[in-house]
């Protein structure tokens, strides 16, 4: 029997890609789901595919960067449920601009508002309900919180800031039965380059690369829920990036020509 049947799950970012994905197989699996997001009604399309497959699921309209929003999003699963046994943070939004392009400087408090801070509300929130279950956290990271990446500065940064929060609440929470998993995905075409923001502030509106060739969304969910069961304390998708984490401690520059390269082909 499947790990998440019966579980109660919170997933931010799940009115596309990842989020929405990783919402669709866990109704497939039995888990009870809260979807939050900023847009209602792509969350209500997610949640009419997931109550196809039988699943109890509530809809939370949620902007993550709003601290009310990510306190009142915990508050209405624990009315609903009585518990939260997985927290996934996976809201996010990148960005595509080299930083002397960067004419809105306030790009990079908006790219760690939604990607570090939001995570950091949620969790907050949500950490007494998770030790009373002795849960799970999952943390959608990225490979640019690992190393830098050309286009993406704010982005790694706010990334590179995750995963210090949850490195450090994994350490604190030793004994307390919950795990934390930090995720961090390469390339997934996902669409959301499209949604990248750019160096006036303003979404791109399409993608600047060509997504064909990046992992599939659904191998990213696969991988992301098999490392949450098991409650991995970390997941480098792709054979190529976690090789690329042993080169950084022996010949970083290479690790950087990596990246550069990878961007540039968009894979
Ligand atoms: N795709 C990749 O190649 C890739 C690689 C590495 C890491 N990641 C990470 O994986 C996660 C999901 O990425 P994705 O590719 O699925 O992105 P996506 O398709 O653009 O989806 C992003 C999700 O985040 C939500 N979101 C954005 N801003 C929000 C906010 N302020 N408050 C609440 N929700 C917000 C969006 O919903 P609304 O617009 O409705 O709010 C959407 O549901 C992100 O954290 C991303 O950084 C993705």
């Amino acid at each position: 029997m499947s790990v998440w049947r019966g579980q109660v799950v919170v997933l931010t970012g799940a009115s596309l890609g990842i989020g929405a994905e990783a919402a669709r197989v866990l109704a497939e699996q039995g888990a009870r789901l809260v979807l939050a997001a900023r847009n209602v009604e792509r969350l209500q399309g997610v949640a009419a595919l997931c109550r196809i497959h039988g699943a109890d699921v509530e809809v939370v309209p949620c902007d993550v960067t709003v601290e009310a929003d990510c306190r009142a999003l915990i508050a209405r699963t624990s009315a609903r449920f009585g518990r939260i046994d997985t927290l996934v943070c996976n809201a996010g939004q990148a960005m595509w601009a080299r930083v002397e392009d960067v004419t809105d400087w306030s790009v990079y408090e908006r790219l760690l508002r939604v990607n570090y801070l939001g995570a950091v509300y949620c969790t907050l929130a949500a950490l007494p309900h998770l030790r009373a279950s002795k849960g799970r956290i999952v943390a959608v990271s990225s490979l640019a919180g690992k190393t830098g990446v050309p286009m993406r500065s704010g982005y790694a940064a706010a990334k590179a800031a995750l995963n210090g929060f949850f490195d450090s609440l994994r350490i604190e929470l030793m004994e307390s039965g919950v795990s934390v998993t930090i995720v961090c995905p390469g390339f997934v075409g996902t669409g959301s380059r499209a949604r990248n923001v750019g160096p006036d502030g303003v979404e791109l509106g399409r993608s600047p690369v060509d997504e064909a060739a990046m992992m599939p969304v659904g191998e990213c969910v696969r991988q992301l829920l098999d490392a949450a069961e098991h409650r991995d304390r970390e997941l480098v998708m792709t054979a190529r990036a976690r090789f690329a984490m042993w080169l950084k401690l022996l010949v970083p520059s290479l690790v950087d020509r990596m990246a550069s390269t990878a961007m540039r082909r968009g894979r």
